[in-house]
């Protein structure tokens, strides 16, 4: 049965979540603070790319199952289920900013007048939604019953729509069997297996997997250093421990370590939480270091090949933090222009979809130019540095960029391109691990 739902937030989890229940029929309302976004999206328009989102949002406007609101208030009388989507930004100290979750809790008891069912969407370390029911029951006005669900989401930028449609398993967590009822029966649509529990533990499956994910890829960096000391190769050794599957082959791909806007931030969260109950989670402690040794590592590849790369011209292929997104958030491709330019370098960038938000970070000037085509980064360069694995790099034509540039060198970021053939076709290939 269709549910009438809100949410509140429309960033990357708040948009693709609220478009993909609309999609499944439920009525859904969308609100936002920020009037220039609500004002774009109300015209048609989408603030970020993210495949297969345009024409969800499209077809579900267009069905009237879908609408977009400045307003909370509107949120909370035209919705029995709110979804709280807001960002939970990285404090200084690696603890997690949690001003706007409460912030939309206050605003939500304020407008309360009926029972409602609150949840959290966005990561949030254990014990938030205790903390959003004490809010709420403290800023409400009169005796107005609700209840608070931990509903943590498991999408990966650049396959949002996908993850979403087709979840692995959908986390519930909450005390009370009415709000479970109601919660199964938004999600029924995605036949996907349900987890009830309570919230702290919701809470902690999301910080938990993600950190495991992101151990994981340490795991591998660290391995392909002892691949590339050895003279093994990571990609067999990859997919020699893949095959296990108790091990699984996703999440081994050796590269210049991960970013974005949730693994550096969740894994911070997560140690931050854990020492302040009381627990030194030095294991994740290692990720984070192994994580940023990667990327000094990758750097030293260069230095050691180019001698000096004060003045030296290097073409940079990718700027997202991974492929299918233009999301530069904790970008190591950025990340790595920024060390390359601290070295002197000059760069020629390029991304299929990130340019324009990269600009903000990395603006272009005398040691930073934008290039439009992807096919003519390479020319008049010393080397090409592949920082994001976007797929249509690797169908780039690699012999005509090898006569384009001053020297062959390749540096492959995220071992997308085939040594063999590359080397085929005159290029000195350095991978990572292999
Ligand atoms: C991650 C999780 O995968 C999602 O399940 C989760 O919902 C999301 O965080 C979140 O908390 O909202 P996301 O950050 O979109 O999703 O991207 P991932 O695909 O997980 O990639 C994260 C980083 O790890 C990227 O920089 C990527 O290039 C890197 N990575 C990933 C590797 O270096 N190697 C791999 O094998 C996989």
């Amino acid at each position: 049965m269709p549910v009438k739902l809100s949410i509140i937030g429309t960033g990357y989890v708040g948009l693709v979540t609220g478009a993909c229940f609309a999609e499944v029929g439920h009525q859904v309302i969308c609100a936002d603070n920020n009037p220039a976004k609500v004002e774009l999206l109300q015209s048609g328009g989408i603030p970020i790319f993210e495949p297969g989102l345009e024409d969800l949002v499209r077809r579900n406007v267009a069905a009237g199952r879908l609408k977009f609101t400045e307003s909370t208030a509107e949120a909370v009388a035209g919705s029995d289920v709110i979804f709280i989507a807001v960002p939970t930004p990285q404090q200084p100290d690696g603890s997690v900013d949690l001003s706007f979750i409460e912030a939309v809790a206050r605003d939500i008891a304020a407008n309360l007048t009926a029972y409602r069912i609150i949840v959290d969407k966005s990561t949030v370390p254990v014990k938030t939604a205790e903390k959003v029911t004490d809010t709420i029951r403290r800023y409400a006005r009169g005796k107005v019953d609700f209840d608070v669900v931990s509903n943590p989401e498991f999408l990966r930028e650049g396959f949002a729509v996908e993850d979403l449609m087709k979840p692995d398993r959908i986390v519930i967590g909450t005390s009370g069997p009415r709000p479970a009822a109601v919660m199964r029966e938004i999600y029924e649509p995605f036949k996907a297996p349900v987890i009830l529990t309570d919230t702290s533990s919701a809470e902690l499956i999301k910080h938990a997997a993600n950190s495991f994910l992101a151990l994981k890829i340490s795991y591998i960096n660290a391995v392909a250093a002892i691949c590339e000391a050895s003279g093994a190769n990571v990609l067999e050794v990859a997919q020699g421990m893949g095959m296990d599957d108790r091990i699984g082959r996703r999440f081994l791909n050796a590269g210049i370590g991960f970013g974005g806007s949730c693994f550096p931030k969740d894994l911070a969260a997560f140690i931050k939480i854990s020492g302040q109950l009381g627990y030194d989670f030095r294991l994740l402690k290692e990720v984070q270091r192994i994580n940023a040794d990667q990327m000094e590592r990758f750097v030293a590849k260069i230095t050691d090949a180019l001698w000096v790369l004060k003045d030296k011209r290097l073409g940079v292929l990718g700027l997202a933090f991974k492929q299918n997104t233009d999301d530069v958030r904790q970008s190591p491709a950025i990340a790595l222009c920024q060390r390359l330019l601290a070295e002197g370098a000059i760069l020629r960038v390029h991304d299929p979809k990130a340019m324009t938000k990269a600009k903000a970070i990395l603006p272009p000037g005398p040691a930073v130019e934008y290039v439009e085509d992807a096919q003519a980064v390479p020319v008049g360069c010393d080397a090409v540095v592949l920082a994001t694995e976007w797929p249509e790099f690797a169908r780039l034509d690699w012999q005509q960029a090898r006569h384009a540039m001053v020297a062959p060198l390749v540096f492959d970021g995220r071992n997308l391109l085939d040594r063999a053939q590359m080397e085929s076709w005159g290029f000195i290939y350095k991978g990572v691990g292999r």
